[in-house]
C-alpha cells in the first residue's frame, strides 16, 4: 500500500520542496508548497502598501484574497504557478522583499487560521504531498506518511545564495545566512503551529546528501510505507506499556 497522504516539513533550503516535488512527480499526486501561500499574502500587503506590522488588515488579506496555486506551465525552473487576483506572481513572491517580511506574516495565527482552511481543503481529497513547516503536525496530523528534513544551517544557506545568484540576483552569503537564521528563530519560536518534527514524523538530514541520494533515500522511505507503520506502531505500544 502507499501512501495517500504525505507531509513534509523543514527549515528553509532543507531540501522539503525539491523532495516533495519529486515524490509527487513519482506517485502523481497533487504538489503543494504551502510557503507559496504565505508569501502570497505577504506579497499582497506590500504590493497595497499595508505595512507588516498591521495584523488585522493582513488577516483579513489571508481571508478574502484570490490565490491560485496552477500546475506549471512554463519551463523556467518553476513548481506551480501562483496567481493573486489572476495575476501571475510566483516569481515576485521569491524576492528578497518577501522574504523579508513573510515570517512575521506567517507568526499571525488569523493568517493561519485561513490559510490552514484552505490547505484542508485541498489535503482530505487524498494523493497529495504538502509541504510546509506545520504540515505535519496541524493542518493533516493524520498524513500517512510525514517527513521532517533538515540541513545545517551553512548547507541551507549555500543552497540558496546558488539559488539565488543562478536567477542573476545580487545577495551575498552572508546576507542570505543571516536571512535564514532570522526566519528558523521567528519560525520555531512563534505561538501557534511552530516549526517543528511531528513526533511520529522521520527526520531526513540532507547536510552531506546529493540531490540523487536525497531522493532514494525518500523512495525507500515510501516503499517501505507498510514496514515503518508497522514499526510505529509496535513502538507506539511499547511506549504505552
Ligand atoms: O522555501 P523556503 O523554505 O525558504 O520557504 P517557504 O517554504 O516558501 O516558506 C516561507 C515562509 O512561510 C516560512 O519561513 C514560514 O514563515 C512560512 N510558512 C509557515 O509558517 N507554514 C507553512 N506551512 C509554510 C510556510
Amino acid at each position: 500500500m502507499r501512501p495517500s497522504t504525505i507531509a513534509i516539513d523543514g527549515p528553509a533550503a532543507s531540501g522539503k520542496s525539491t523532495i516533495g516535488y519529486h515524490l509527487a512527480d513519482c506517485l502523481g499526486y497533487l504538489f503543494l508548497d504551502t510557503g507559496v501561500l504565505y508569501r502570497a499574502v505577504t506579497w499582497v500587503a506590500q504590493d497595497r502598501g499595508i505595512p507588516v506590522e498591521a495584523e488585522d488588515q493582513i488577516t483579513r488579506l489571508g481571508e478574502d484574497v484570490e490565490i491560485e496555486v496552477l500546475p506549471s506551465a512554463a519551463t523556467d525552473g518553476r513548481q506551480n504557478t501562483v496567481k493573486v487576483d489572476g495575476r501571475d506572481v510566483t516569481w515576485e513572491i521569491r524576492s528578497p522583499r518577501v522574504e523579508r517580511d513573510v515570517s512575521p506574516v506567517a507568526a499571525y495565527p488569523g493568517v493561519r487560521h485561513a490559510l490552514t482552511k484552505r490547505m484542508r481543503e485541498i489535503a482530505c481529497k487524498g494523493y497529495v504531498v504538502m509541504v510546509g513547516r506545520d504540515i505535519g503536525t496541524v493542518v493533516i496530523p493524520d498524513a500517512d506518511l510525514k517527513l521532517y528534513v533538515v540541513a545545517s544551517a551553512g548547507v541551507r544557506a549555500q543552497r540558496r545564495y546558488m539559488e539565488l545568484r543562478e536567477k542573476g540576483k545580487d545577495v551575498s552569503y552572508e546576507q542570505v545566512l543571516a536571512g535564514i537564521h532570522q526566519r528558523d528563530r521567528i519560525d520555531s519560536s512563534r505561538a501557534t503551529a511552530p516549526l517543528r518534527a511531528a513526533a511520529d514524523g522521520i527526520t531526513v538530514d540532507t547536510t552531506d546528501l546529493s540531490v540523487e541520494t536525497m531522493f532514494a533515500e525518500v523512495e525507500r522511505l515510501v516503499n517501505q510505507y507498510d514496514a515503518v507503520k508497522c514499526e510505529q506502531g509496535v513502538r507506539n505500544e511499547s511506549s504505552r506499556v
